[in-house]
């Protein structure tokens, strides 16, 4: 068993659409332990440093602005392989390709308004996680 973290944020759409509670749903009843747990609004700062990977993409500017639009739900989940097994349930990031029973294959038509964000690697998390979360708002239970 190989217990990992992995850093969820329900994106402005998602809170805006009423879809906070559905998220959480599927991660509590899969059996990830959520450890910590904040709404927040993001500044462009935050939102540049987090998404730092695509500065240079031509979206960038696009995703800042949506990622800053509105208040997002940010949370760390705990489980056996939770990295891939988020990445599993949210699918592709085109939501009009992933599949459905997937969170973004269920409730998502765009590429950019697709509901969620998961870390894709153990450094993706430790970097991404770093942006929102400090050590003391961890819970431990
Ligand atoms: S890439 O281009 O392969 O690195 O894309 P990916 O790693 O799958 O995710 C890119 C994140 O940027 C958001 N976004 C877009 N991606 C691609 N094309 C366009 N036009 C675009 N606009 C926004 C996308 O939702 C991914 O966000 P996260 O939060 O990482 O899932």
């Amino acid at each position: 068993m190989t217990v990992e973290r992995t850093l969820v944020l329900v994106k402005p759409d998602g809170v805006r659409r009423g879809l906070i509670g559905e998220v959480i749903s599927r991660f509590e009843r899969k059996g990830l332990k959520i450890v910590a747990m904040k709404m927040l609004r993001l500044s462009r700062e935050k939102a540049m440093e987090f998404y730092s990977v695509h500065k240079d993409k031509p979206f960038f500017k696009d995703l800042v602005d949506f990622m800053t639009s509105g208040p997002i739900v940010a949370m760390i989940l705990e489980g056996d392989s939770v990295i891939s097994v988020v990445r599993q349930m949210i699918g592709s990031t085109d939501g009009r390709k992933a599949q459905p029973g997937t969170i973004r294959g269920d409730f998502a038509l765009s590429v950019q308004e697709n509901v969620v964000h998961a870390s894709d690697s153990p450094e993706s998390f430790e970097r991404e996680s770093k942006v929102i979360f400090s050590d003391e708002d961890y819970v431990n239970y």
